[in-house]
């Protein structure tokens, strides 16, 4: 199926009965896309957030820590999209119904995650040694909810095997909306580059909307791969970590302009509203993950090296933001 975004200006697509108004979406990574983060990118326009993948066997006991993967909120977070992952076509199904009734308009399924953890238990992208049983749970999980059901996944297990292009048709007549496809193979991780020819076949050749995931690193590469492979939409992963103004950019650059980099006080402003809303959900052990997540914001600064050992030697989060702030604020680091 063709889309047309060949033409400067937005549109809009849809996922099912999911009207979605930007091409531009942030991929689901664990530990990293949780709320806080979704909400900015929500802020500078992505079309849709994913949730990080979540255990349908550890949803369907609704423990606290597993419900919390699903918090959002419903007046910023619509669609709100809710990746699952599992093997067994009931607990599957009833792990879906379950994030239908926590407020998921969307359900995303995992079957390309390649961690060994997962793959050695049979999931993500294991499930693509079986295809006859990764259709069978999107099949179970279309039939037990009322949302729209996508797939996320990768080429085939490895080079020679069956997968994607196999399956596709297969998930269609299961119900399946959309399939976003990375364009690696399982047993690649994430070495070499990602096979865009491969996804604009699928995107040629698939009844279904198909988003493309890999290796988009900036606004133009993303309007790019959105234009020339026949995509309806584009996945931005690694790339927005520190730079979740790149949505926005990326519209910028589909409407035919140019990306507007953020000032420094833009930078500066995103990163303490980042850390405040994880401090909000976290308490003081957001300060793990700010010693990652504000270098992310902070790595094009002059000094970047000095700022992390210091950063990284804070316990305390309100002492890792006055060092940031000083990092900022004295330019003296700025390249
Ligand atoms: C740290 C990390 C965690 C990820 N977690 C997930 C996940 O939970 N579910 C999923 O479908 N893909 C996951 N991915 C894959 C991404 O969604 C994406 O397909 C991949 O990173 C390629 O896109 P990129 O080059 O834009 O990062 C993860 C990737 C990274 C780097």
């Amino acid at each position: 199926m063709c889309w047309s975004w060949s033409e400067p200006g937005v549109g809009s697509w849809a996922i099912g009965s999911q009207s979605l108004t930007s091409p531009f979406i942030l991929a689901p990574m664990a530990g990293l896309t949780n709320w806080p983060f979704r909400r900015l990118a929500l802020s500078y326009g992505a079309g849709l957030t994913v949730t990080e993948m979540v255990s349908a066997v550890a949803l369907a006991h609704r423990g606290p820590k597993t419900v919390g993967l699903l918090r959002t909120d419903s007046r910023l977070e619509r669609p709100f999209c809710a990746q699952l992952f599992g093997k067994a076509p009931e607990s599957l199904a009833q792990a879906a119904q379950i994030a239908q009734e926590l407020g998921a308009d969307i359900i995303d399924l995992n079957f390309g995650c390649p961690a060994r953890k997962v793959v050695n238990s049979g999931h993500g992208v294991a499930l693509l040694k079986d295809l006859a049983l990764a259709e069978s749970l999107a099949r179970a999980v279309t039939r037990a909810v009322s949302i729209p059901v996508t797939v996320k996944t990768r080429l085939a297990w490895a080079p020679g095997w069956p997968g994607v292009f196999e399956l596709a048709p297969r998930l269609a007549a299961a119900g399946v909306a959309a399939i976003t496809l990375h364009g690696r193979y399982g047993t690649q991780g994430f070495a070499g580059e990602a096979d865009w020819a491969a996804i604009q076949r699928l995107a040629e050749n698939s009844s279904l909307p198909i988003i493309g995931s890999g290796d988009v690193t900036s606004p133009e590469e993303a309007v790019s791969r959105l234009r020339s492979s026949g995509v309806a939409a584009v996945m931005i992963g690694r790339a927005a970590r520190g730079r979740p103004w790149i949505f926005r950019q990326s519209l910028e650059v589909l409407g035919g302009g140019e990306a507007t980099p953020p000032t420094w006080e833009e930078r500066l402003a995103v990163a303490l509203r980042h850390a405040r809303w994880l401090f909000e959900d976290l308490g003081p052990r957001a300060a793990f993950p700010l010693r990652t997540i504000l270098m992310w914001y902070a790595r094009e600064l002059r000094g970047a090296a000095a700022l992390r050992e210091a950063i990284n030697r804070e316990e305390k989060v309100e002492r890792q933001l006055e060092l940031l702030e000083i990092s900022f604020r004295e330019g003296a680091y700025q390249r």
